[in-house]
C-alpha cells in the first residue's frame, strides 16, 4: 500500500473512505488530503487493521548495489561435528586474531580471507531455528554448509538438512568432516549422497564437496574457497545506501545492558541512535556492536552486530525496520502487538473448532 491515496487504497481494497478515515484516526494519522500518498509505516498499520498481512520490501529499484558478503549456517546430523567445525573456522576469523582472541558470542561470525572477500556464519545450527526463520520470512542465509561425518555417512538429520536446504532453494556445498579418523570412508558417504539426489560437482553436478577434519584444522581452507566460489556463482548484491532491512538471528536479555538482539543487516544500513520496530518490539539503538566487541557506528549487508536499546525480547528471525520517530515506532510496535495477539486467538479458536469436529 505504500505511496497509495487513501482514495486508491478504498478502491482496492474495498473498504469505503470513511472507515478507511477512522482507521488512520486511530492510529494516530491525520490525512490533509485524500490525495497524500501514504506512508510505509501507515500503510503496514492499515494493513493490519484491515487484517491483511504485510511483509515489508524496499524497493531496491535504481539504487546502487554492491557485491555483499555469504550469510552461511552449518547444518548436519548430531554429533557429525558442526560446533566443531564452527570453532575452527572461528580461530581462522582474522577480526578475532586481531582482537586477541577474545570470543563474544554473538550467534554470528565474519571469517576474513585474505583476498579481502569475507563470509558470515551463523551460530544457530539447529534446524529448528532455521526452518523458523524461513517460515517467518527470514531468509537470511545463502548456502549452506551440510556436514557429514565421514565415518558415519548419510543419517536422518543428514536428509533433513538436506530437505530443508531443498525447499529454502538454498544452495548445499558438502563437508565431510572426521577425515583423520581411521574409519573414514568419504568416497562411500559420496555414494550415499549421491543416492539421495544431491548431485555433486565430481559426478558432473554443481554441489562441491570438500574433506575435512574440524579436529585436526584440514581442509577449512578449501571450504571457505568452495563457499566463496558458490557466493561468486549466486552474484550476491545488495543495496547500501538507505533505510535498512535486517533480521533478528538471537536474542538474549542482559542484565545491565538490557535486551540484545543479534541481527544481520539484508539490505541497506543500520544506523546508531536510529528508531528500530522489531517484531512487535521497539527501541532507539543506544548501541552497536560488532563481532568483537567493538562499538561501531553503522552496519552493512550481512554484518552481524548486536543491537542494544531495545525495550522487549524480540524472537529469532523479527524483521527489523527503521522509522522516522519515537512516536511511529510506538505505534507500529502496538499495531503488530495487537495484530499477533488477534491472529494467535484466532489460530487456537480455529484448532478448537477443528478439535471439536474431529471429536464428533
Ligand atoms: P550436536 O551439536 O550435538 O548435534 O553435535 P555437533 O554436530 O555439534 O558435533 P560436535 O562438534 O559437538 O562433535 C561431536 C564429537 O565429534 C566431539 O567429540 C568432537 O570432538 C568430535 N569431532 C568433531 N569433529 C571431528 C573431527 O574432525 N575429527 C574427529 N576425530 N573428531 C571430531
Ligand atoms: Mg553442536
Amino acid at each position: 500500500f505504500e505511496g497509495m491515496t487513501i482514495v486508491e487504497l478504498a478502491k482496492r481494497t474495498g473498504e469505503s473512505l470513511s472507515s478507511l478515515q477512522d482507521i488512520l484516526l486511530n492510529v494516530g494519522e491525520k490525512v490533509e488530503s485524500e490525495f497524500d500518498p501514504l506512508s510505509i509505516d501507515i500503510a503496514e498499520l492499515v494493513a493490519m487493521e484491515l487484517g491483511v498481512n504485510v511483509r515489508r520490501r524496499h524497493s531496491d529499484e535504481g539504487a546502487k548495489l554492491l557485491a555483499r558478503p555469504p550469510v552461511v549456517t552449518v547444518m548436519g546430523h548430531v554429533d557429525h561435528g558442526k560446533t566443531s567445525l564452527l570453532d575452527a573456522l572461528r580461530q581462522t576469523s582474522l577480526v578475532e586474531k586481531e582482537a586477541g582472541g577474545i570470543t563474544q558470542h554473538l550467534g554470528a561470525f565474519v571469517v576474513s580471507m585474505p583476498s579481502g572477500s569475507s563470509i558470515t556464519f551463523l551460530d544457530t545450527p539447529g534446524h529448528a531455528a532455521f526452518s523458523a526463520m524461513r517460515a517467518r520470512g527470514a531468509a537470511v542465509t545463502d548456502i549452506v554448509v551440510l556436514v557429514v561425518a565421514a565415518d558415519d555417512g548419510v543419517m536422518p538429520q543428514t536428509q533433513e538438512a538436506m530437505s530443508h536446504a531443498t525447499l529454502a532453494k538454498v544452495p548445499v556445498v558438502v563437508a565431510i568432516n572426521k577425515c583423520d579418523k581411521p574409519a573414514a570412508d568419504p568416497e562411500q558417504v559420496k555414494l550415499q549422497l549421491a543416492s539421495e539426489g544431491l548431485l555433486l560437482e565430481e559426478m558432473g553436478g554443481d554441489v562441491q564437496v570438500v574433506e575435512v577434519s574440524a579436529v585436526k584444522k584440514t581442509g577449512l581452507d578449501r571450504l571457505e574457497e568452495a563457499l566463496l566460489l558458490q557466493a561468486e556463482l549466486m552474484d550476491l548484491k545488495a543495496r547500501i545506501d538507505g533505510p535498512a532491512q535486517a533480521y533478528v538471528v538471537e536474542a538474549r536479555l542482559d542484565r545491565g545492558r538490557g535486551p540484545l538482539a543479534t541481527a544481520i543487516v539484508k539490505a541497506g544500513t543500520l544506523v546508531c541512535g536510529q528508531y528500530v520496530v522489531v517484531g512487535s518490539e521497539w527501541g532507539r539503538i543506544r548501541a552497536l556492536r560488532d563481532m568483537v566487541g567493538k562499538m561501531t557506528d553503522r552496519a552493512t549487508p550481512a554484518m552481524p552486530i548486536e543491537i542494544e536499546g531495545l525495550k522487549g525480547l524480540p524472537m529469532a528471525g523479527d524483521d527489523i525496520v527503521v522509522v522516522d520517530s519515537e512516536e511511529r515506532a510506538r505505534m507500529l510496535s502496538t499495531g503488530r502487538t495487537r495484530k499477533s495477539e488477534k491472529d494467535r486467538l484466532r489460530k487456537i479458536s480455529e484448532g478448537r473448532t477443528e478439535a471439536e469436529e474431529s471429536s464428533e
